[in-house]
């Protein structure tokens, strides 16, 4: 069993068979979250999807703080070596690499990647994350993509982290039917509410994931539960 505490936004840290997993480090510029302190956070391994601030804003603060081996794309591992830091992983799409007991492998994300100040992040990707009885798809920004089906051929899944806010990344229409291309029965819904473009209606969230018999479970900020 994995436990998850929502850090607001896309960011979460994972906990699977003790060895906890940060997942796009986003907190201090997030207006939503109000009690979350940069420092209580601990980590293991932070994982990151693509260079947009919204995902990488806190990302040198917590690795300082935490000296975690940060796993991502191969541009933004180099991004991070040039501050100095060099516990790094660089990947891309298709890699697996294992550490600590839990085995990653990155796979397609359709979206964007470019740095905050307009410089090449390289490609989104997301994560497939496996420990010994938890696995894990996290999507990071994506529309929906048909290579989503292929995660169900050699995965299976215990939940599945899928953004519904629709406009930068798929709305929860598109998330519900993502879930059943990688045959996720349970959801974590990620990126909406934080701003004003990706407000969504909670209600018609899961709806939308009922109709297909998946779960979408909707966490409050700050929010522990066991996944
Ligand atoms: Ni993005
Ligand atoms: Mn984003």
């Amino acid at each position: 069993m994995a436990k998850i505490w929502y850090l607001g936004h896309s960011c979460f840290q994972l906990e699977i068979d003790g060895v906890k997993i940060v997942v796009d480090p986003f907190i201090t510029g997030n207006p939503l979250v109000k009690d979350i302190t940069l420092t209580d956070i601990e980590a293991d391994l932070i994982l990151v999807t693509h260079s947009h601030g919204d995902h990488i804003l806190d990302l040198m603060e917590l690795a300082k703080n935490t000296n975690a081996q940060i796993i991502s794309n191969f541009e933004i591992t180099t991004w991070v070596e040039n501050q100095g830091y060099s516990n790094v992983r660089p990947m891309n799409i298709g890699g697996n690499y294992s550490t600590k007991g839990i085995d990653f492998k990155v796979v397609v994300a359709n979206h964007s990647s470019s740095f905050p100040d307009g410089t090449y992040g390289g490609n989104p990707v997301g994560f497939i994350i496996s420990g010994k009885s938890d696995c894990l798809y996290y999507a990071g920004d994506t529309g929906l993509t048909l290579d989503m089906k292929l995660i169900k051929d050699d995965f299976d899944l215990t939940g599945a982290f899928l953004p519904i806010g629709d406009n930068f990344t798929m709305g929860y229409e598109d998330a519900a039917k993502a879930a059943t291309f990688c045959g996720a029965k349970t959801v974590i819904g990620m990126h909406y509410d934080t701003f004003g473009y990706i407000e969504i209606d909670h209600n018609a969230a899961k709806e939308a994931f009922e109709k297909r018999k998946v779960t979408l479970l909707l966490p409050s900020i700050n929010e522990k539960l066991d996944l």
